[in-house]
């Protein structure tokens, strides 16, 4: 039987684009936008080496509404919507906030707003652990008390969040699962696609590959004194292939209807705390590659140590994250390698 289509808003960015890969592969038609602005078109190639099937793309603004209308208008069986469509850089939004509130908001409510109209079933929306701020108990639960924002780049995700849940208890005709992401790592096993950073990274494993193949020099610990057993922090990385798959089990629930809920909320991570010393040490164990690092002083705004519990997902949705994460390192390794071959980086 013909799968519904699906809407993938950002989906030539690192998760988007392994969400698609996933999607594909279950057999769903996609189309996706996305403004390029943090991706290239290349990524949709690498797409289809993978799945042998070349998704719909539609160069495009998804805070522009009538962009979305005419989208809309083009693939009528559009009947559900993986929305990646975000700025996440927490650096950036504290120096750019409008431009963070402005994208993230003003995308949700749109996408919204031609939900019911257009006869779409649901939505995945892509949130963070950073709602948890630095938890009182680890692992977090979903029941954990969501704290204060501390960018404007987590409270949009905090704001989409209450916007979805005042859209549906007003009555919205659809449903939508909100999933709150640890740290998502690693590449595709083919190294087709990955995660792409313009300039110089801010996240971890991206300036770790980097400094292993020797673009930068070193990489800088942040910090050896938290409360944590080697004083590194702690966080819970998440293979970017396992989680695109809980992705495509939340579409089936809500175009299937499998929940009576109207809104789910999910944690997906693996459950284990791991720091970033720990993290250094899996890499060059599994690659055989050494990673030049120096420890330097804490990075203002970091959290300490932040793991998923993740059984809720593990039992409703049937998922778990699977990929050990010596197997992660060697992925985001292999990308970075070939980025190379392909004179990317
Ligand atoms: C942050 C956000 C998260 C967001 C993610 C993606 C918070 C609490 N978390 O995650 O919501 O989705 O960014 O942008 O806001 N580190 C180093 N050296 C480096 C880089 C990082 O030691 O050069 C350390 C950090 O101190 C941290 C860990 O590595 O302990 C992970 O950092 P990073 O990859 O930037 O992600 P988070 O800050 O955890």
């Amino acid at each position: 039987m013909k799968k519904d289509r699906i809407l993938v808003t950002g989906g030539t960015g690192y998760i988007g684009s392994h969400t698609v890969v996933e999607l594909q592969k279950a057999g769903y038609p996609v189309v996706i936008i996305d403004n390029l602005s943090n991706s290239n078109a290349e990524v949709i190639d690498g797409i289809e080496r993978i799945t042998s099937v070349r998704p719909d793309f539609v160069e495009g603004d998804c805070t522009d509404i009538e962009t979305l209308r005419r989208l809309f208008a083009s693939f009528p069986d559009i009947k559900g919507i993986i929305n990646f469509a975000a700025s996440k850089a927490v650096g950036e939004s504290m120096h750019k906030p409008i431009l963070y509130y402005r994208n993230n908001l003003n995308t949700l409510l749109n996408l919204l707003d031609l939900m019911g109209p257009n006869g779409v079933k649901g939505i995945v929306f892509s949130s963070s652990c950073t709602v948890y701020g630095e938890p009182d108990e680890n692992p977090v639960t979903e029941a954990a008390p969501i704290k204060k924002a501390t960018s404007p780049y987590g409270n949009t995700k905090q704001i989409s969040e209450e916007i979805i849940t005042d859209v549906i208890n007003a009555g919205a005709p659809f449903k939508s699962v909100i999933l709150r992401y640890f740290n998502p790592v690693g590449a595709h096993p083919s190294a087709e696609i990955g995660e792409l950073p313009n300039g110089v990274p801010q996240n971890l494993i991206p300036y770790l590959t980097q400094t292993a193949i020797g673009i930068r020099q070193e990489l800088s610990v942040f910090g050896d004194d938290y409360n944590t057993p080697d004083g590194s922090c702690i966080r819970d990385y998440i293979n970017v292939v396992d989680l695109a798959q809980a992705h495509v089990i939340a579409v089936e629930r809500m175009l299937n209807d499998i929940s009576d809920k109207k809104i789910e909320i999910f944690n997906l991570g693996t459950g284990n705390g791991v720091s970033v010393l720990e993290l250094i040490h899996t890499f060059e164990e599994a690659t055989g590659v050494k990673v030049p690092h120096k420890i330097v002083g804490r990075r203002a705004g970091d959290i300490e140590k932040v793991w998923a519990n993740p059984a809720f997902a593990n039992e409703v949705l049937g998922w778990k994250a699977t990929t050990s994460l010596a197997d992660t390192m060697r992925s985001a390794w292999a990308w970075q390698c070939r980025l190379r071959e392909r004179g990317i980086m």
